[in-house]
């Protein structure tokens, strides 16, 4: 640490083509970026390799699939260029270089290669050098690991949804949306200058498991807002009833998108508090053994579609006599799932999410 103190007052950045000083993992890059570390260590990122969702599924995966699905699992949610840490670390993304395939996680890593950023004029720093960020901020780095195409009925196309989304087609990309500005500070204790940042919580879907309370209800609490702005609500008065639009307005992608077969999304209408009509809507694909709807899709032999395209919207007529409230909830896992793998005890970890509440009449 004493000849790190010098370098660090040196400031020289270390030569091309050698291994970073003080390794790859992400509490080494912590040990200066505080706050990145902070963020990123509570975010599913950071923990991807932990979920207990996966660690249930993955003897599934290898009985019914074989040894080498399950190893196709496991080299996404812990990557092997990325070693020092539990899932994608910071090297996944700050020292990838480019892919094979944009699918898959065929990601090139290259930690000599220096570590990626948005500054063109950041100060050296004696843990590595710097270069351009151009494949850092494209949603070609995200899309390499969140499009994937196997094993078997594995089908998880976000990048493909991405490219045909309204907001693609406005220039937004995955890290405007997902890496929103968090202010300007300082990158490290050393910098001279406060910088513009991100966050690097990625908010999703997914819950912190086994994080205290507190902690729990914050990111619920974010995963919430970011469904909310995903998606709308509409009511509309009609005769003997209430016509119900869900619209998905503000993802870049489907909704659910990604890991839909363990998703659900739906509309209840309910009257003085009570629900009266159940899941008059919803969203998220069915894994289905013939006629048959299965829990999981290492039981299944095909999967109908149910996540809601970007810019789309779907309908209902709902039966009501009077004044109504229509309720949009969302969970990150099913009940059906949780069953399957035998895993209820983990229920009081998954919120079911209020994401909007509108009241609504028939024509009178
Ligand atoms: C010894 C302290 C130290 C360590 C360890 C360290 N950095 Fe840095 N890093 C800095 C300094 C200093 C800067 C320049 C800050 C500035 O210009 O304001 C910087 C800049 C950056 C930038 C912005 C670069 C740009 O050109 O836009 C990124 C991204 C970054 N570091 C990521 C990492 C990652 C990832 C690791 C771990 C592999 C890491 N850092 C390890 C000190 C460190
Ligand atoms: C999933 C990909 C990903 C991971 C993992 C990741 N970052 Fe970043 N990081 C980004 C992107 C994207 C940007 C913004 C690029 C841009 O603005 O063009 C960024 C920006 C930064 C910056 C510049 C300041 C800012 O906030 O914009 C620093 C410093 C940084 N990251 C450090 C880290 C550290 C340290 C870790 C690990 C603890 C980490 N990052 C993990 C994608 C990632
Ligand atoms: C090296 C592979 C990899 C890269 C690169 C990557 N991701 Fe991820 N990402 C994952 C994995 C794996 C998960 C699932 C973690 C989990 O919940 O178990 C994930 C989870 C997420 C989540 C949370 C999902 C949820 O439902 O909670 C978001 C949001 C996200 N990624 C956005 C991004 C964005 C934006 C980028 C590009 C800046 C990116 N990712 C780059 C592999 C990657
Ligand atoms: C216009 C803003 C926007 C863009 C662009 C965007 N997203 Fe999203 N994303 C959202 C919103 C809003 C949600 C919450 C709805 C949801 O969970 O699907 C979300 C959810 C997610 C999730 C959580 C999974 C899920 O559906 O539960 C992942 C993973 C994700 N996005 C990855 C990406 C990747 C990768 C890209 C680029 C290829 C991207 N997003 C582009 C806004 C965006
Ligand atoms: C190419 C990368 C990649 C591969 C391969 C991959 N995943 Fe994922 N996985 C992701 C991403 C990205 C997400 C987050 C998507 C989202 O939330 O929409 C995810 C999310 C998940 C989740 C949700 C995590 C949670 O905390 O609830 C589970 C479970 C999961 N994957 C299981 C698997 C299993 C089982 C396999 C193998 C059959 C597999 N994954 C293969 C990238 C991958």
């Amino acid at each position: 640490m004493r000849a790190l103190a010098l370098a660090l007052l040196v400031g020289c950045a270390p030569p091309a083509d050698e291994p970073l000083p003080l390794g790859s993992d992400a509490a080494s890059c912590g040990s200066c970026h505080e706050d990145h570390f902070d963020q990123w260590e509570g975010s599913p990122h950071a923990n991807a390799s932990r979920s207990p969702i996966l660690a249930a599924l993955l003897p599934e995966v290898e009985a019914e699939w074989g040894a080498l699905a399950r190893d196709t699992c496991e080299g996404c949610h812990a990557p092997a260029h990325d070693p020092g840490d539990d899932g994608i670390g910071c090297v996944s993304c700050h020292a990838a270089t480019g892919n094979h395939e944009e699918r898959d996680g065929a990601l090139v890593v290259d930690p000599s290669a220096g570590i990626a950023g948005p500054f063109a004029d950041a100060a050296p720093s004696p843990a590595h050098r710097t270069r351009s960020g151009a494949f850092l901020a494209s949603p070609s780095l995200c899309g390499t690991c969140h499009e994937l195409t196997g094993p078997n009925l594995v089908n998880e196309p976000t990048l493909t949804e991405y490219r045909a989304s309204p907001a693609a087609a406005e220039g937004r990309t995955c890290a405007s949306c997902h890496l929103p500005a968090d202010g300007e500070r300082l990158l490290s204790s050393d910098a001279s200058a406060p910088r513009a940042t991100r966050s690097h919580r990625f908010v999703g879907f997914d819950p912190p498991w086994g994080a205290p309370e507190d902690v729990a209800a914050a990111a619920a609490e974010r995963t919430r807002r970011l469904l909310a702005e995903a998606l709308e609500l509409r009511v509309e008065r009609a005769e003997g009833g209430v016509t119900v639009t869900v619209a998905n307005v503000g993802a870049g992608h489907s909704v659910p998108t990604g890991a839909t077969f363990l998703r659900e999304l739906w509309v209840d209408v309910e009257l003085d508090g009570a629900v009266i009509a159940e899941r008059v809507l919803e969203l998220g694909d069915q894994p289905m053994h013939g006629e048959r709807p299965v829990a999981l899709l290492t039981q299944a032999d095909h999967v109908t579609g149910g996540s809601l395209e970007a810019g789309g919207s779907r309908s209902v007529f709902v039966p009501a006599e009077g004044p109504v409230e229509v309720v949009l909830r969302g969970r990150a896992i099913r009940g059906a799932v949780l069953d399957a793998l035998d895993l209820r005890a983990l229920e009081p970890q998954i919120p079911t999410h209020e994401v909007h509440r509108v009241s609504g009449a028939p024509t009178p």
